[in-house]
């Protein structure tokens, strides 16, 4: 009855690649701190094992956005459901999210918070599809690049479903 879910990043994988990532944001931001904007759900597992292994001061914020339609295809007309609970003005204000696909969402939410008068601006992704960019982005962290495929696990979903297995995997058809 269960869908079988091949592995793509195990949770080693993922510790080591976010413990790297931790360490170079952690550098970059050195005297600083950083207002963090977790976008609901997909990313919050990422934001929280990231935010364990940066050492400068993190503020948590969250955001929820959805875009108009259909859940698997991005229209890029979004719509914030929950907004953040704090004003980022002056602020390192680091975008987490779960995966950059068309980049529709994304190039969306960055345009809205470079409004909002941030000290500096920056996005950190977990997973990057280049293949299926229809909007440009600039991801300034990257965990993985992966091809064109469906993924799910470590926050993100299918359907709701898998958003708490601990690594990425493939669902098989
Ligand atoms: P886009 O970059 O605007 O196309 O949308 C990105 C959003 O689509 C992500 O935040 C995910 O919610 C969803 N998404 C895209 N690809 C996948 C995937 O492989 N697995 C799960 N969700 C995905
Ligand atoms: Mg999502």
């Amino acid at each position: 009855m269960d869908d079988k879910i091949s592995v793509m990043f195990s949770e080693q994988e993922l510790d080591k690649r976010i413990r790297e990532l931790g360490k170079q944001i952690s550098d970059d931001y050195a005297g600083q701190s950083i207002h963090m904007v977790c976008v609901l759900k997909g990313a919050s597992t990422f934001a929280c094992e990231l935010a364990k292994r940066i050492t400068v001061p993190v503020y948590f914020d969250f955001i929820k956005v959805s875009s108009y339609g259909n859940d698997t295809i991005s229209s890029g007309n979004i719509k914030i459901s929950k907004d953040v609970d704090d004003d980022v003005e002056g602020d390192n204000v680091l975008i987490i999210e779960d995966i950059i696909d068309t980049g529709k969402t994304l190039a969306s939410l960055m345009e809205l918070f470079k409004e909002r008068n941030p000290k500096s601006l920056k996005l950190a992704v977990l997973l990057d599809k280049p293949d299926r960019r229809v909007t440009p982005v600039n991801v300034d962290y990257t965990c993985f690049v992966i091809p064109d495929q469906f993924v799910v696990g470590f926050g993100l979903d299918y359907a709701q479903k898998y958003r708490n297995l601990p690594y990425v995997g493939i669902v098989e058809q």
